[in-house]
């Protein structure tokens, strides 16, 4: 396969997957991962990200945390979120993506409740039996923010690379002091978490496809 080949299948290949089989992943096989992913690019080479790999025991106990916290609306953001971001376009593409997402799990778009025990579903990981979480400093902004997008994009392409499936999950961040306090993590701010581990064959919601908008929409060429 020449590298062409190679990168289409990497890049094109990667889905978001959300249904896990509960085998764990190696751990020669985690070490080589994030090895691999750590040497993503960054601004002067500063490398701010700060990685929690959660696998096992703990890995349930912060499952069952976050879903409590969940239940009890114990939300804790450090990166504000907030749906009006996504306004015209973005907001169609995001109505889009959910209508796909929802539809294969056979959730009625308009059945609030049945959306929201998905979300919660999300908070087990989608029974994946590993989680990355992916720490900033105290003091980021969004440029920080930038380096910690491009390590996470290196992550899910190093993961298929080896046949592992992921889910980036942003939601993951809006439980930030529940994760801290599982973790035992200080001064670090959570921007997302990565559900990860192998796919679960046949599962519909893996088999969906979300689409991307013209190249004519999106790039200029200037010359
Ligand atoms: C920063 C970021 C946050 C995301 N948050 C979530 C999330 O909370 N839950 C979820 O199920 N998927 C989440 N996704 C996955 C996106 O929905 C998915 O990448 C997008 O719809 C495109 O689909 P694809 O990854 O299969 O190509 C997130 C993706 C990114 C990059």
């Amino acid at each position: 396969m020449t590298r062409e080949e190679c990168a289409d299948r990497l890049i094109r290949g990667r889905r978001a997957t959300r249904a896990f089989r509960p085998d764990p992943v190696p751990q020669d096989t985690l070490e080589d991962v994030f090895g691999l992913a750590a040497s993503a690019p960054s601004n002067s080479n500063t490398q701010p990200w700060q990685i929690e790999v959660v696998s096992g025991a703990t890995r349930d106990r912060l499952s069952a945390a976050l879903v409590k916290a969940y239940e009890q609306q114990h939300l804790s953001t450090d990166f504000p979120y907030r749906t009006d971001l996504y306004v015209g376009t973005y907001g169609e593409r995001r109505r889009l993506a959910g209508a796909i997402m929802y539809g294969a799990a056979g959730i009625d778009h308009d059945d609030d409740d049945a959306r929201a025990a998905y979300d919660a579903e999300s908070l087990r990981f989608y029974g994946a039996p590993h989680v990355a979480m992916l720490f900033l400093p105290e003091n980021a902004e969004v440029r920080m923010a930038a380096d910690l997008g491009i390590y996470v994009q290196t992550l899910l392409l190093a993961l298929e690379s080896r046949g592992i499936s992921s889910c980036p999950q942003g939601l993951l961040g809006f439980y930030a002091d529940t994760v801290r306090a599982v973790l035992g993590v200080q001064n670090r701010k959570l921007l997302l978490g990565v559900s990860f581990g192998y796919a679960e064959a046949g599962a519909a919601i893996n088999g969906i496809s979300v689409p991307r908008a013209p190249l004519s929409e999106t790039t200029r060429f200037h010359s």
